[in-house]
């Protein structure tokens, strides 16, 4: 094996973390899915809308309670899958998932961490963790992950254009 690569972000703001996504968002072109862990009010809601943005998606993104799986065109289509209230992980067999994390389209799926088994083997982990200091108040960090030598190519550039950019 070669090195890891991993790419860190540290979000002062909402604005940021959305910049940051519209960025991933307008480097992908189909077929990558986006696998986002964190707690309750972390951010992944606001992550996938930045994303979408960068897709070309016009429709708003939104967060209905039971909705397990969203749709949405775009430049390349979105299935934006929210699985918190996945009874159990089999439960995902029901909503079709292969379809869409095997299919033409990005894959964004909020809660990944509850099936770690149906993720496929090319996959982009990101992390978002709530924390705070002083000089900053509260923040996010944001970890990329990316899974499989294609995916560890686009966290790479991101990396350099977001450090760029900021
Ligand atoms: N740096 C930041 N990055 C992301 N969200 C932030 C940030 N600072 C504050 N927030 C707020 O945190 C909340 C995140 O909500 P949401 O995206 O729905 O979280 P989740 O989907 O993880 O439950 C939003 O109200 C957003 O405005
Ligand atoms: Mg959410």
């Amino acid at each position: 094996m070669g090195c890891y690569i991993l790419y860190i972000y540290k979000s002062i703001s909402q604005e940021k973390t959305y910049e940051l996504a519209c960025r991933l968002g307008k480097m992908l072109q189909g077929g990558e899915l986006i696998a986002l862990e964190g707690e309750l009010g972390a951010g992944k809601t606001l992550f996938v809308k930045g994303l979408a943005q960068g897709l070309g998606i016009e429709e708003p993104v939104t967060s209905p309670t039971f909705t397990l799986l969203q749709l949405y065109e775009g430049r390349v289509n979105l299935a934006h899958f929210d699985i918190y209230r996945l009874p159990v992980p089999e439960a995902i067999e029901e909503l079709g998932y292969e379809e869409y994390f095997y299919g033409s389209g990005v894959t964004a799926v909020e809660w990944s961490d509850l099936i770690k088994a149906y993720l496929p083997e090319q996959y982009i982990q990101v992390v978002i963790r709530r924390d705070y200091d002083q000089e900053q108040g509260e923040y996010r960090l944001i970890t990329f992950i990316p899974h499989g030598e294609q995916m560890d190519i686009l966290i790479e550039e991101l990396g350099k254009n977001a450090g760029a950019g900021n």
